[in-house]
């Protein structure tokens, strides 16, 4: 990835920079790696618009490099480190990152508890904060090829993250379905190949359990390693990209609502195929996931759900003048499946 490589002409100096992303939710989705965050197959995020991290970074130009970090104003010794270990790592990419000391102040719009991806949020801006600095170091101006760096920084982080410098729907992973899709970086899917019905998404997110996460995304990854299942899981991830691309743009909202429940459902069940075996959702998942179905049955009306490595459930549904009565049977029928009635409500919008 020479493009990639940074250029020796920088002049350094003392700078404060702030930069805002949001996180994205997976409609195709990653899981299962190779070295250097190569994903096994490509995904398809939609970037959400209300759940963010907002991200400061202060830069002190000295000899000896360093890391302290604030999470909601909280000073947090172990993500300090693991973002020491994160700049180290992609020293190559920006040969000026081990010559300061940093000051990184971070918040998430939406609660920590909540399971909404914010390493993707996180990294996604400190990658963007990371490329403002190179352009004030270099006297490059930001530019797409900046967004494109920032999205490759991003996923070195996080993989995931590389989706969220980007708005509407976005891919990751090299497929023949999208051109200049990449293992490298997030591209932005083709507005004019999506129909209008599928640029406008509701994303209510159901808080079944607030707390940890049982496995984490680095834990699941690896257990793709020995499932006896991982490469049809990732055979199947090319022939949906190929299905979605026809789905998005007849707006054909039942086998994309079909194919989205299915993604969903699979992450859990190569889960559930792993050695050690990991059950992720919990009864109020299952008791949700089986209420839209009825609903669904008894009203035709597009409410649906994904899921991520974990128990909460995105519900999605348009923003159409149905909307209404969905939000109303959400409030009354699954609501009270959530541990504190938590709901974090996103919207879609490009
Ligand atoms: O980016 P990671 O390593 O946290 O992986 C995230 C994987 C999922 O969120 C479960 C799916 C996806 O494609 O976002």
């Amino acid at each position: 990835m020479e493009e990639f490589f940074g250029a020796n002409n920088y002049i350094i100096s003392n700078r404060k920079i702030a930069e805002s992303c949001p996180s994205n939710i997976a409609l195709i989705k990653y899981w299962g790696k190779y070295e250097n965050q190569i994903p096994a197959n490509p995904s398809i995020s939609y970037t959400l618009n209300h759940c963010k991290t907002n991200t400061e970074i202060e830069f002190i130009a000295d000899d000896q490099f360093s890391v302290t970090t604030f999470l909601a104003g909280k000073s947090e010794v172990k993500f300090a480190e693991k973002i020491e270990k994160y700049f180290q790592n992609i020293e190559q990419y920006l040969p000026w990152i081990l010559k300061g000391k940093y000051i990184i102040r971070t918040e998430n719009t939406f609660p920590h508890s909540s399971g909404i991806a914010s390493s993707a949020s996180g990294f996604g801006a400190i990658a963007k904060c990371l490329m403002s600095l190179d352009a004030a170091f270099s006297g490059k101006i930001n530019d797409e090829f900046s967004l494109k760096k920032a999205s490759f920084l991003a996923r070195l982080g996080s993989g995931s993250a590389c989706r969220s410098l980007y708005k509407g729907l976005v891919v990751w992973g090299e497929t023949k379905e999208v051109s200049g899709s990449s293992d490298f970086f997030a591209v932005r899917y083709p507005n004019e190949e999506i129909h209008a019905d599928f640029r406008n998404f509701n994303d209510w997110v159901l808080l079944i359990h607030e707390g940890e996460k049982s496995v984490s995304s680095t834990v699941g990854h690896g257990l793709m390693n020995t499932n006896p299942y991982a490469e049809r899981r990732f055979q199947e991830a090319h022939e949906n990209f190929a299905s979605l691309k026809t789905i998005l743009k007849n707006g054909d909202m039942k086998s994309f609502i079909m194919m989205v429940e299915h993604e969903a459902l699979t992450l859990h069940a190569m889960m559930m195929m792993s050695e050690p075996a990991f059950i992720l959702m919990k009864t109020g998942t299952l008791a949700v996931i089986n209420k839209i179905w009825e609903f669904r049955k008894n009203t035709h009306l597009p409410l649906f759900f994904t899921l991520d490595a974990g128990a909460n459930v995105h519900l999605l549904f348009p923003t159409t003048k149905d909307e209404e009565k969905i939000q109303a049977f959400i409030i009354k029928e699954l609501m009270p499946h959530t541990q504190n009635n938590g709901v974090v409500k996103d919207v879609m919008q490009f």
